[in-house]
């Protein structure tokens, strides 16, 4: 009996990968983000079993093995998944799904049906005569119908029971409005409709479920957004509003906003990759949802102070996940939607091309922090921009930046690129005797040159870029280029490819928990191995057809092999074609 992923995912979180591995492994933080060990799984003198409390996995260099929190104890206690799983499920208190997961999952495809009749009903008010206070504040906030009807905008009317009242002749009872948010209880027993004379956004999943809402007061009044609370089905912090039409977009970048009426106004001005985060700050949870639709984020925050903050605290999270960052400096305008209100979209066009990197937008916070008419501040402003710029990987990066510094503190470029020298080499010190103890460890290396890994050896490798490709941008599991799982010849490749495929097809989750139970141990490490290696992703979608080329060419090559002459005449004819 596979078990519910919303069930998987909540173990995983209540399971923290660094706690759980800290039972067996002496764990010790070593460089960055990683921590290290002894690995458990092969015997070894020097560590090279790391574990990564932000991708909450694990991988060891020497003996190849990997996988999240599950695999884990599969592996060192020797236990089937659904073992594992209770193992993990009695260690975090959490009761498991069992028989109760058939209800379980009645319940919620029940929630979800109570959603989407819900913001159905929503949706139809606003054609009516009660609806008319929202239609007018929709015109005055700019709110097209067309946009209305994409993001399924609607209003709960200004009375007590509308939704109770509509929802109970469609057969709901009141116990399941109350559990989905929708109807609260009175003193006297009764129930309610939770949101009343507010504008209602809903907020729908990547799969389409309408899983909450998110109410808006028409004009101004206390609280100005109420929320779905959590349910069976919503969770805010895991959720993203409008990612499931921003996941369409062609732009290449996701534009993440704090605002629903910012997104709104966004996708109405054709900027169609805007989201937001519901109400709470950029969570790790929302910022790997992202990763698994873009690897660009740009950051539309409210240009005040709250919003410069909470945008340096989502840079943060977005880096870690290697996601590449810029942020917009909105000057004049409050939000996205004040700015596209009032200088139009070809002005916002323009700011999303010239968008800030983070470099400059981290200077300019070390920058505002500082009074640079006084002398002490001038220098401490100077120490903590060198020393940002000095972190810079590219040597013209630096050289540009330690200029830029020089400028804003009007002092000579030389005394700041001399600075920023000096900084840099006691940086490369101390991670040059990182990489020495590193690189005295045995076992390190992972790509044995001349050793075969698979029987086809370049179609292997062709199909495990097609996997690091989908497993970077998984958008790309749409493309109709996909060669069928059958052409490939390795034959766990095979087998990840055809489960990662149908869960991003399904709009699902590519996590170790949910693979967890269809991956054997080895799928699982080799999985990891090929996520943990980098890849260059510029264009994922130009490197995914090289790949698909590949794969294609070593086919025909296989298909071919009636003589020796026959194979180099293929050979020499594919050179040809391709032109090498
Ligand atoms: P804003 O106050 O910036 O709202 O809050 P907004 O959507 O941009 O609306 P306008 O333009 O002022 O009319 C940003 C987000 O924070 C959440 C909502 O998700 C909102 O979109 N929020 C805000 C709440 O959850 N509750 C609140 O009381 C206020
Ligand atoms: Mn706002």
């Amino acid at each position: 009996m596979p078990f519910p992923e919303t069930f998987l995912t909540e173990l995983t979180e209540r399971s923290d990968i660094v706690d759980v591995v800290s039972g067996y492994v002496r764990l010790s933080k070593r460089s960055g983000a990683n921590l290290f060990g002894l690995c458990p799984f092969h015997s070894e003198k020097t560590p090279s079993f790391s574990v990564s409390p932000d991708k909450q996995i694990y991988h060891c260099f020497g003996c190849g093995k990997g996988g999240g929190v599950i695999n884990f104890i599969m592996e060192i206690e020797n236990l089937s998944f659904p073992e594992a799983v209770e193992f993990l499920a009695k260690r975090a208190g959490m009761a498991l799904p069992e028989e109760s997961n058939d209800r379980e999952s009645r319940k919620r495809s029940r929630m979800l049906a109570l959603n989407k009749d819900a913001a159905r009903f929503f949706y139809e008010q606003l054609s009516t005569p009660a609806g008319a206070p929202a239609l007018a504040y929709m015109q005055r906030r700019g709110i097209g119908p067309v946009t209305a009807k994409n993001f399924g905008v609607g209003f709960a009317p200004d009375t007590w029971d509308s939704l109770v009242k509509a929802m109970h002749a469609k057969g709901y009872a009141d116990l399941e409005l109350f559990d989905a948010g929708l109807a609260r209880q009175g003193k006297s027993g009764g129930f309610y409709d939770t949101f009343r004379n507010r504008l209602m956004f809903p907020v729908i999943d990547v799969r389409g479920n309408v899983i909450g809402f998110s109410g808006r007061i028409l004009g101004d009044g206390e609280p100005k957004y109420m929320n779905s609370p959590e349910t069976l089905v919503f969770n805010k912090s895991r959720n993203l509003f409008a990612l499931n039409l921003a996941k369409k977009s062609k732009s290449g970048y996701i534009i993440l906003a704090e605002g629903n009426i910012d997104v709104v106004s966004m996708h109405q001005a054709g900027f169609d990759s805007a989201v937001a985060s519901l109400g709470t700050s950029l969570t790790p949870e929302q910022a790997r949802l992202l990763s698994r639709f873009t690897n660009e984020v740009i950051i539309a925050y409210d240009n005040d102070g709250a919003g410069k903050k909470a945008a340096q605290r989502a840079i943060g999270i977005l880096e870690k996940l290697d996601l590449k960052v810029r942020v917009l400096a909105m000057n004049g305008a409050k939000d996205p939607d004040e700015f596209i209100r009032t200088k139009g979209p070809a002005a916002f066009r323009n700011l999303l091309e010239g968008s800030e990197d983070q470099v400059d937008y981290r200077l300019r916070g070390v920058l505002e922090k500082y009074d640079l008419s006084q002398d002490a501040q001038k220098v401490a402003f100077l120490r903590e921009a060198t020393e940002l710029v000095a972190r810079l990987p590219g040597s013209a990066e630096r050289e540009v930046y330690a200029m830029r510094v020089a400028t804003l503190a009007g002092i000579p470029a030389d005394a700041v690129t001399a600075e920023v020298k000096q900084r840099r080499k006691r940086l490369l010190r101390s991670a040059n005797r990182e990489t020495e103890r590193k690189q005295t460890r045995p076992g390190r290396i992972t790509e044995t040159p001349g050793v075969k890994r698979y029987e086809d050896e370049a179609s292997g490798m062709a199909e495990e870029g097609i996997v690091r490709v989908l497993l970077l941008d998984g958008a790309l599991a749409g493309s109709s280029a996909l060669p069928p799982p059958e052409d490939f010849t390795v034959p766990e490749l095979r087998h990840i490819y055809t489960e990662i495929l149908a869960r991003l097809r399904g709009g699902g989750e590519i996590s170790p928990a949910t693979l967890g139970g269809v991956l054997n141990g080895e799928e699982m490490s080799l999985l990891i191995r090929l996520q943990e290696a980098p890849l260059a992703a510029a264009n994922s979608e130009r490197a995914l057809n090289d790949y698909i080329h590949k794969l294609y060419e070593c086919k025909e090559l296989r298909q071919k092999p009636s003589g020796p002459e026959d194979l180099l005449a293929l050979q020499q004819k594919l050179r040809e074609r391709k032109g090498y």
